[in-house]
């Protein structure tokens, strides 16, 4: 193999896998004839959604080489053995890494007691933010009967199967918003799985419990998230079987609690977080969504009430025994919900908006978290 070529070609990166295809096997020829490169690379499955976009970049690296006047492409696909090679190079173990005590990622399960409130939405944007800052980011879109997350950051493209092996689909940070290089020097990218997936033609899903559970351990073994830092779980509203599954299936997620400034929602967003003293997960915050809408002439409007998130932390507070801070109040935004429809979260595409700031706000303060007390279980006395 001709070195220049395969130094060029290290610099591309595969977009589902996030390392570059020189480490994972992908280049089989890279040859200078004359002022023709040749280049081999195997795909990893036949149809890869990601086939133009990774030519593209191959075609690009190699003509930087000096000398390099035209470039041809032998484009073609592993075989099953060569896919199981790359499984196990990968160190996909088809158990769930996240139950596993000693896995570094930073778990968070975002919940509420009602639905409506921006769950959702804060999940995507908490995503959006961290992935920006540089982070490995993956979601797991929980709400099995409502899932939104794929429309709320715009991905079409389905996940790619890799023998028994699922890759996520990957969003990346735009250009515009790359704050930070992750630790392998790529920037941040955010990993979702969602059952919306899996469906075809937005068919409603009428399964049960054992089977909802089975789903959403077969996203947490079989899916590969590659080193995370940090896995959000976007909940379905309330505390019913999903919500129990997950905090079987992930018992270190730390739960975020979402409600709005209402009193009446504040009361049912109670209950899910204290939830937590059955499950035995930690609830390390409140974010308070829909508060005061700022109006053009930049008096407040408070539509949902006031003073709810401030409640809901003082209460859990109080009835769990530990910190549960205001992690923060996000406004009514139109910018946020325009965010949302377009498939872009608004910390991306309108990032000096109001929401926008309070959403990065909320981001660092889940980011400066310590690992290691969420999800232990708190020394209460129950009796
Ligand atoms: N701060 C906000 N300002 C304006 N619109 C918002 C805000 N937060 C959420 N929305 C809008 O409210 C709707 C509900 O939000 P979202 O889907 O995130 O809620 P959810 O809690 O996930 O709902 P569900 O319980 O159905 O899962 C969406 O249309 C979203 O765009
Ligand atoms: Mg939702």
């Amino acid at each position: 193999m001709n070195e220049a070529l395969r130094a060029a070609l290290s610099g591309v990166i595969d977009p589902e896998l996030r390392r570059p295809i020189t480490e994972l096997g992908m280049v089989t020829d890279a040859e200078l004839d004359g002022a023709t490169a040749h280049i081999g690379i195997k795909l990893t499955i036949e149809g890869c959604p990601l086939k133009n976009t990774i030519q593209t970049d191959v075609r690009e690296a190699v003509s930087q080489v000096d000398g390099v006047e035209d470039v041809e492409i032998d484009l073609g696909y592993m075989d099953a053995e060569a896919r199981n090679r790359l499984r196990d190079q990968l160190g996909h173990t088809k158990t769930n890494p996240f139950a596993d005590p000693a896995n570094l990622t930073q778990v968070y399960a975002i919940a509420s007691g009602k639905g409506g409130v921006g769950k959702s939405t804060v999940t995507a944007n908490l995503a959006a933010s961290l992935a920006s800052s540089g982070l490995s980011v993956g979601i797991v879109d929980a709400d099995v009967h409502g899932f939104s997350i794929p429309g709320l950051l715009g991905i079409t493209q389905p996940p790619t199967k890799l023998e028994d092996m699922i890759l996520p689909p990957v969003v990346e940070v735009p250009e515009s918003e790359r704050t930070g290089l992750g630790k392998d020097r790529i920037p941040g990218s955010i990993r979702v799985i969602s059952i919306g997936m899996f469906v075809e033609d937005n068919r409603p899903i009428a399964w049960r419990g054992p089977m909802l559970h089975r789903a959403l351990e077969q996203f947490l073994t079989d899916v590969h998230f590659g080193d995370l830092d940090v896995l959000l779980l976007d909940l379905p509203p309330g505390t019913g079987d999903i919500a129990i599954s997950m905090s079987q299936l992930v018992p270190n997620a730390g739960l975020v609690v979402v409600s709005t400034p209402q009193v009446a929602a504040v009361d049912v967003a109670e209950r899910a977080g204290t939830m937590s003293l059955q499950t035995g997960q930690k609830v390390v915050g409140v974010v308070e969504n829909m508060a005061a809408m700022i109006m053009p002439d930049g008096t407040r409007m408070d539509i949902f009430g006031s003073g709810g998130g401030e409640k809901l932390s003082e209460r859990l507070t109080e009835s769990l025994g530990a910190d549960v801070p205001l992690l923060g109040s996000v406004p009514l935004d139109l910018a946020l919900r325009e965010g949302g429809d377009d498939g872009v979260p608004v910390v991306w595409s309108n990032p000096v908006s109001p929401s926008a700031v309070a959403l990065r706000d909320v981001a660092e303060g889940i980011r400066g978290l310590k690992r290691g007390l969420s999800g232990r279980s708190l020394p209460l006395d129950l009796h």
